[in-house]
């Protein structure tokens, strides 16, 4: 029996920000495509994540009108704060490279850039899980799917890409395992909590204390995100409000936090990935498939975003103009940056962090390192411009 097959041009595995803008880049150059994700769209419209986006990033989404609220949702940051050896260091974005960085909570991007493709016509098919692909070396990669209803059916597509996070069912097509590429774990992971407050600085602080790193971040005029440095294994509900209040106080210290009810707990682990192909033949990954950053920064969804502007660009080449040579370049392309931000997450992560086994050596180092940083302008640009991100390489 043959099953009921679907065809597309671009079959994209993943419906957050990367699978969801390739769609909509793709479209704008006249490509269709077809999304799925195993999650419902409330799913994927609820779960509160990362929340800083680069300078080019806002501009794109605005730029290619992925989403129409960015005016009103994205919140300017001019700078940020870091707090080391008992005082506050701000570094000025804006001074020192022209450019700042937004805080827009990675779900409010989605749930802009969802009723945008919907309602420009796209297919996303929500609670469509991937179960097998096939074809992979051919022309017409193909994924076998499961659909709300229990139907099974098969999406075949001139390319296949694989934006469907850490756990990809994509990546061991490209890669030949599960596992393969460079990989780091770190010794430590951030506890976060969500609360009903107002800001508690008009600033992120990242806070670098004697009880290990906080982090004072935020999300709307009346809800915040913080963190503070745990150990991996760490129950997130071990603590009372009150217990996790003094906690989180006695990291960021000098700072009167203004408190209010935590109604989300949750322990972010600490890893840095970068798989060892993005591309195979017709099949490609992007974003967290590809590779994992620490959270430290923030630079995992401007990263998969930028994967996304250069497939796109490759796309196009293959799929318009029959050229494939920009496809060829695209890992190469890809992975520079990806091993810059590489660079950045992990360099952010050892200024403001210390290992549980850390020495006095390696604390006064670090004081040293964060000194020299900032009694220097340069020092404080070469931050300042990783944070704010560099323009978008396109193919
Ligand atoms: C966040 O708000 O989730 C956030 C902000 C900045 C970071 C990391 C996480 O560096």
């Amino acid at each position: 029996m043959t099953r009921t097959t679907v065809r597309t041009q671009v079959a994209i595995v993943g419906a957050g920000p990367a699978g969801l803008l390739l769609s909509h880049l793709l479209a704008a150059e006249g490509i269709d495509s077809v999304v799925i994700d195993s999650r419902t769209r409330e799913n994927i419209e609820g779960t509160v994540k990362a929340g800083t986006l680069e300078y080019g990033t806002v501009q794109l989404l605005q730029d290619s009108c992925a989403t129409r609220n960015t005016a009103t949702v994205a919140q300017r940051h001019d700078g940020i704060e870091l707090w080391f050896d008992g005082d506050s260091h701000r570094v000025d974005f804006v001074g020192l490279t022209g450019k700042n960085a937004y805080l827009y909570p990675q779900h409010e991007v989605l749930i802009d850039l969802i009723a945008t493709r919907l309602e420009l016509g796209q297919d996303i098919r929500f609670e469509t899980t991937a179960t097998g692909i096939s074809a992979a070396d051919g022309t017409t990669p193909t994924v076998t799917v499961h659909g709300p209803e229990g139907d099974e059916y098969d999406i075949v597509a001139d390319f296949l890409v694989g934006a469907d996070g850490a756990r990809s069912l994509v990546r061991p097509v490209v890669t030949g395992s599960t596992h393969g590429g460079s990989f780091r774990e770190y010794p430590f992971a951030w506890l976060g909590i969500l609360c009903r407050a107002p800001r508690s600085n008009e600033e992120l602080i990242y806070s670098n204390s004697p009880d290990g790193f906080a982090l004072i971040s935020q999300r709307t005029d009346t809800v915040q995100r913080m963190y503070i440095q745990c150990d991996p294994d760490t129950d997130p509900n071990a603590l009372s409000e009150a217990e996790l209040w003094a906690q989180f106080q006695r990291h960021v210290p000098g700072k009167q936090l203004i408190e209010g009810p935590i109604f989300q707990r949750d322990v972010l682990r600490f890893r840095s990935f970068v798989a060892s192909a993005m591309r195979r033949g017709r099949v490609a990954i992007i974003g967290d498939a590809a590779h994992t950053v620490p959270p430290t920064g923030a630079k995992g969804m401007n990263l998969a975003i930028a994967d996304t502007v250069l497939l796109s660009g490759a796309l196009r080449a293959l799929l318009n103009e029959n050229d494939s040579r920009p496809l060829d370049d695209f890992e190469d392309r890809a992975l520079e940056r990806i091993w810059k931000s590489q660079h950045f997450s992990w360099w952010m992560t050892s200024l403001t962090h210390l290992t549980p086994d850390a020495s006095d050596f390696d604390r006064r180092r670090q004081l040293g390192e964060l000194r020299a940083l900032f009694d220097s302008e340069s020092g404080q640009r070469y931050l300042a411009d990783f944070y704010v991100g560099w323009p978008f390489a396109m193919l």
